[in-house]
């Protein structure tokens, strides 16, 4: 098989990585793409690493089966606790991006000499991959992170725009962790939904960082460095959960911009 024609692979805790998802198929409409969401192990930014890293060895195995030249980690929990080991354990068969990377890049690139604050999972922030990354860069961007584990399950349930939101976003951006930064990462793929809010509670006075789209152009020069570029005409895009629910595939709409057809994978039988 020539490896342009094959698929872009995708993965997150569950329905969250479709905003990264999404802003792959806009910048690429022309690849093809398999999407897989741990349904039945989210949330991720509670599990241990051991067990994120059990789950993503089993998700990299379905999506390299199914022909995958690139796998995407659309998920910042498992960005941080699978990244190495899944490059390791998948070689030659498949470039592997995190969401992790190409976010450090640009922080370090447009914000030297600043204070920039993030929001993520538990997961996420206790690996202190951020920081890590960040610093080896040698960049003056001061790093002060802030785990927020109300937000994914607020988000996956449905619950944004309304005051319980509101509530919530503002207990948690009110923390002292994050006073007077210039820049806030989103470091979980669930909350460009709740953006606006993030932004409205900062009176549009810092700038609100999310990764699809870093990630998307991040995937791109991949691709054209390597001559992985698909010129075909149509593309498919398949979309696979290790538990389906219809709410879950009723929740699409919210991640990806339409409602998308959820096909069921057990990762164990
Ligand atoms: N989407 C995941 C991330 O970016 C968070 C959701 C979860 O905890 O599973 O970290």
């Amino acid at each position: 098989m020539n490896n342009a024609h094959r698929p872009i692979g995708i993965f997150d805790s569950g329905i969250g990585g479709l905003t990264v998802a999404q802003a792959i198929a806009q910048l690429l409409p022309k690849e093809d793409m398999i999407y897989f969401g741990d349904t039945a192990h989210l949330p991720y930014g509670d599990k241990s690493e051991a067990a994120i890293q059990a789950y993503s060895v089993k998700i990299a195995d379905v999506l390299l089966k199914k022909g995958c030249k690139v796998i995407v980690i659309a998920c910042n929990s498992a960005s941080s606790a699978a990244y190495e080991l899944l490059k390791e354990y998948v070689r030659m068969d498949a470039h592997i991006i995190n969401v992790i990377d190409p976010m450090v890049a640009y922080v370090t690139k447009h914000f030297k000499d600043k204070q920039i604050g993030l929001i993520g999972t538990k997961r996420t922030v206790m690996s202190g991959v951020y920081t890590d990354r960040i610093k080896e860069t040698q960049n003056n961007v001061q790093l002060k992170s802030l785990a927020t584990p109300l937000l994914a399950p607020m988000i996956e349930e449905g619950f944004f725009n309304n005051q319980i939101s509101h509530e919530i976003i503002g207990q948690y951006l009110s923390d002292s962790e994050l006073l007077d930064i210039d820049a806030l990462i989103l470091a979980c793929t669930h909350y460009p939904l709740i953006k606006k809010e993030i932004n409205q509670f900062y009176n549009g006075k810092i700038s609100i960082l999310d990764s699809s789209e870093v990630v998307a152009q991040a995937l791109k020069t991949h691709l054209e460095t390597n001559s992985l570029i698909n010129e075909q005409p149509e593309s498919t895009k398949r979309f696979f959960v290790s538990d389906y629910t219809p709410s879950f595939e009723a929740s699409t709409r919210l991640f990806f911009g339409e409602v998308v057809h959820l096909e069921q994978h057990r990762l164990w039988n």
